[in-house]
Parts: C-alpha cells; sequence; structure tokens
C-alpha cells in the first residue's frame, strides 16, 4: 500500500512540521552518538531535547559543559542558545514529535545480547507515547529487534492504546517506528557525519518517509530498505565485514612474523591493487562498543534458526586471542635481554580502543594490562585522552595516566594506541625497549624495537 492509499492525517502533520523543521526532537540516551546527533538537530533549527538517566551527563548539558572529549563546551553553548536542553524527565516526551532511541546494546557476562536498555527506554517511554509521533531506533542490535521488542512493549504500555502503524492499518491512534542504524566512526576526520549514508528501514512506508524526510535534514543521501530488520542487519554486515576482515589479516600477521614478512609491508602493497581489495589493518585486539560486540547479536540470533556463524566465531576467536600474543611477545623480548616479565616495570603507551579518541570501551589495552599484571609485571599507563581509568563492566584498575618523563626507567614501553600526538621517535630513543603492536614506529631501525 502507499502513502497515497491510506489516511494522512497524522503522517501528513509531522511531514510538514518536520520540513519546516517546527518538528520536536528528542535523543534518548546522551552518549557517543546521541549527542552529537542532537547538535546537529539543534544545528539545522530544530526544538531538540537529549534524555538520559545519568544526571550527571544531563547536569554537565545544561550546563554547557561538554564530557566527550572531541566535543568543544562551546558547541553546548551554541546548541543551548538554540533552545537545545536535556532532562531525565520522561514524561517530557509527551511534547515530542520525534523520538531516536540512542541507547547501549552491549553483550551480558554470556556473552548474550543485553538489551535492557532498549526495553526499560521503551517501558519508560510508552506512558509518555502520542499519535502521531515518529520513534526511530538507532542502537545497534539483530534483526528483529525493532519489532518483536520495542514495538511490542510501546503497544502494550502506552496508555491510549495506540498501535504502530503497519502496512494497511488505517487507525487515528498510531504511531511510526523505524530502525535506523549508527554508522559513525568516531575520530575518522576524513568522512562528515553528513556525508555519511543513512539507512532507514521502517515498520511501513509512511514511517520510511517520515523518517527520510527527518534524516534529509542533515545527511546528504537516504538510503531506504524495506524493513526494520532489513536496516537491523544492514549494520550488522557493515561490522562483520570488518571483524571477520580484521581477524584475517590478525592470522596473517601472526603467519608473516612466523616466516619473517612484515605484513604491513605487504597490506600496503595489496592496497596497490585498483579493484577488488580493501585493506584492513591488524593490532592487539579488537575495541569499541561495536566491532568487538555487534557480531555476537548476530550469532546469537542465528540460534533461533538453528544455524551457526561460523565465520563470526572464527574471527571472535582470533581477534580474542591477540592481547595474548602482545603478552608472549613482550615475554620474548624481555626474555631476550635476560630479563623476566615478573618483576618488570612496564609502560602501555595508548588505552583508548584506537587512535585519537577519548573511548576506553572494550579496549584490548585493559586485557593486556590484566594480562601483564597477572604475569607480575608492575603496570602503568600513558594515555593523552584518557587521565584515569577507573571501574568498567570487566575490569577495575583504578590507575592514573602517568608522564612520559622518565620512559627510560620503564623496563618495556607497549605501543596498544598510536595517538597522532605521540612522537614515536623520542619514545624509541629514550625507552629501553618499545614493543610495537601497531607498526607506530614503521621507519625506525632501532635494536630496542620489537614488532608484533
Ligand atoms: N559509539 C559509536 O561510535 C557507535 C557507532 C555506531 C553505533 N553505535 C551504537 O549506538 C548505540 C549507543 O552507543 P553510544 O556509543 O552512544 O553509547 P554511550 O554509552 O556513549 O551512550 C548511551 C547513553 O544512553 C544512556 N542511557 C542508558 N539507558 C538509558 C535509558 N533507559 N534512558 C535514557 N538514557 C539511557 C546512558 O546513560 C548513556 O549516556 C549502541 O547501540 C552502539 O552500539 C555506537
Amino acid at each position: 500500500m502507499t502513502s497515497s492509499t491510506v489516511p494522512l492525517t497524522l503522517y501528513s502533520a509531522l511531514k510538514s512540521k518536520i520540513e519546516t523543521r517546527q518538528a520536536r526532537v528528542a535523543v534518548i540516551g546522551m552518549g557517543y552518538v546521541g549527542l552529537p546527533l542532537a547538535l546537529l538537530y539543534s544545528g539545522e533549527k530544530f526544538p531538540v531535547t537529549g534524555f538520559d538517566i545519568d544526571q550527571g551527563k544531563v547536569d554537565a548539558l545544561q550546563q554547557g559543559h561538554s564530557y566527550i572529549y572531541r566535543i568543544p563546551a562551546e558547541e553546548i553553548q551554541h546548541a543551548r542558545e538554540r533552545g537545545f536542553g536535556a532532562t531525565c524527565d520522561y514524561a517530557a516526551l509527551e511534547e515530542m514529535d520525534v523520538v531516536i532511541i540512542c541507547v547501549p546494546t552491549p553483550l551480558d557476562e554470556h556473552h548474550e545480547p543485553d538489551l535492557s536498555y532498549i526495553a526499560r527506554t521503551a517501558e519508560a517511554m510508552a506512558p509518555h507515547l502520542r499519535a502521531g509521533q515518529l520513534i526511530v531506533l538507532e542502537s545497534t542490535t539483530y534483526p528483529g529487534t525493532t519489532e518483536e521488542v520495542l514495538v511490542p512493549i510501546l503497544e502494550k504500555e502506552n496508555r491510549r492504546g495506540l498501535k504502530a502503524a503497519r502496512s494497511g492499518s488505517r487507525g487515528e491512534g498510531e504511531f511510526f517506528v523505524v530502525f535506523s542504524p549508527e554508522r559513525e566512526d568516531p575520530g575518522n576526520q576524513t568522512v562528515e557525519r553528513r556525508d555519511i549514508p543513512k539507512v532507514v528501514g521502517g515498520l511501513e512506508e509512511r514511517a520510511s518517509e517520515l523518517a527520510a524526510a527527518l534524516y534529509g535534514c542533515v545527511f546528504h543521501q537516504i538510503v531506504k530498505v524495506s524493513s526494520p530488520a532489513a536496516a537491523e542487519m544492514t549494520k550488522l554486515l557493515e561490522n562483520i565485514y570488518r571483524c571477520v576482515n580484521i581477524a584475517l589479516v590478525n592470522e596473517l600477521k601472526l603467519l608473516s612474523l612466523r616466516m619473517g614478512l612484515d605484513i604491513w609491508e605487504v597490506i600496503e602493497a595489496a592496497s596497490t591493487k585498483p579493484f577488488g581489495f580493501h585493506p584492513f589493518y591488524p593490532g592487539p585486539g579488537l575495541g569499541g562498543h561495536c566491532i568487538p560486540v555487534d557480531p555476537f547479536y548476530l550469532s546469537w540470533k542465528a540460534k533461533e534458526w538453528d544455524f551457526r556463524t561460523r565465520f563470526i566465531e572464527l574471527a571472535g576467536e582470533i581477534n580474542a586471542s591477540m592481547p595474548y600474543h602482545v603478552l608472549a611477545a613482550v615475554v620474548t623480548a624481555l626474555n631476550q635481554r635476560k630479563k623476566a616479565l615478573n618483576g618488570a616495570k612496564v609502560l602501555v603507551l595508548g588505552v583508548a580502543y584506537k587512535k585519537d579518541i577519548d573511548d576506553l570501551r572494550e579496549s584490548p589495552a585493559l586485557t593486556i594490562i590484566e594480562l601483564l599484571q597477572r604475569e607480575g609485571a608492575t603496570v602503568r599507563y600513558h594515555d593523552p585522552y584518557i587521565p584515569f581509568v577507573g571501574r568498567g563492566r570487566k575490569y577495575d584498575l583504578q590507575m592514573k595516566s602517568a608522564s612520559l618523563d622518565d620512559l627510560g626507567s620503564y623496563d618495556c614501553v607497549v605501543i596498544v594506541t598510536d595517538h597522532s600526538s605521540y612522537d614515536f621517535a623520542a619514545i624509541v630513543r629514550q625507552a629501553q625497549l618499545v614493543v610495537d603492536t601497531r607498526n607506530a614506529t614503521r621507519g625506525l631501525s632501532a635494536e630496542n624495537v620489537v614488532r608484533c
């Protein structure tokens, strides 16, 4: 059924509000994804409200402060002048026209999808739902989440008996539902967020059209797919593609080391092929909220279909083994200098999961620090973006970033994150021993450097 053959009242009212930038936009989850998105809409003159359960974040935003390194406080202050505000009070959702959900989707302790954040958000939203609102889920998740988890909670727990608009439905008491994945690449300065095409999959055509109109105000290209599940799967395909290819180069790095080949030289040469090859790079292990986590959303869901996703499992196994490879490399390098790791002083350089960002989530550095400590090393770290490492879901390190002044006092310096601000030549000059997991010391030939 096309949009022209169904009642258009709620649909056309919202469409016109979006087109005239009068639609009030709520973004739920003021984190790495939600806050920049809220600022983009505020920049486009939409009235925007950020929702979060973290009172500290809400207070910071209300006072014009930023808690994300790459977002300057001035950006929040400018948005505040344009009417942007933040709240913990879900009752304010009633006044909103569009609600974009950007809450976490981690794995639980059994490595299974933890949809509790989405479920709790839906439960909190439902009593304040209004007919004619557009609800968009952006959190990365397995195909089926929007229809099987989000929509049933919203439909069951709203007070007004509202239903999600579906193909062929004609009720007035409807709200529109879409899944649209966030595809940002934190720290990537080469692509503007607006230039990353936005994929939208509505529960039916009007929902997709509303989302296309909404995102079209910010993003240069909109890609409509046939359903929320297709949009959910699109995001997972992208991340699984990365995860599997990174595992492939990690495995080939291990083989290359054994064969005395430099995998980085090989990747550079292969990259000159003008078709059919896209470079991926090895490292100390996967990090971030996406690549180490998202593929397991699909492998979990696949079991419901009696299907094993072997590529995902194998890639996970190889990538998870990389911190152990780093540990072995440190042990061997110290051993060659007649030193033991037990009792050695080790500095881990860079703990963010990738260069030039302040995000520690799932960082392989955390595992590497724990493995080194377990073997009796005295470990310190330095990271210009992360002054303190406290407690996370899986670690409790309570460490402060060390100074770089006394590099020579460490038995070993391990480069885990190759932040651009590091002067690697100076580091190699001052350190007794450098174990480089990122090829950060390329071009420097020195006896105290071990690439692993
Ligand atoms: N960070 C990225 O680069 C990135 C990229 C693509 C996709 N994603 C996906 O986007 C989603 C959000 O990721 P993020 O990095 O922004 O996470 P985040 O942890 O930085 O932010 C999530 C925010 O949601 C808030 N929150 C949690 N439960 C809430 C609730 N019930 N109501 C209101 N707020 C709540 C948290 O307090 C936090 O501020 C995840 O699904 C992630 O996989 C992230």
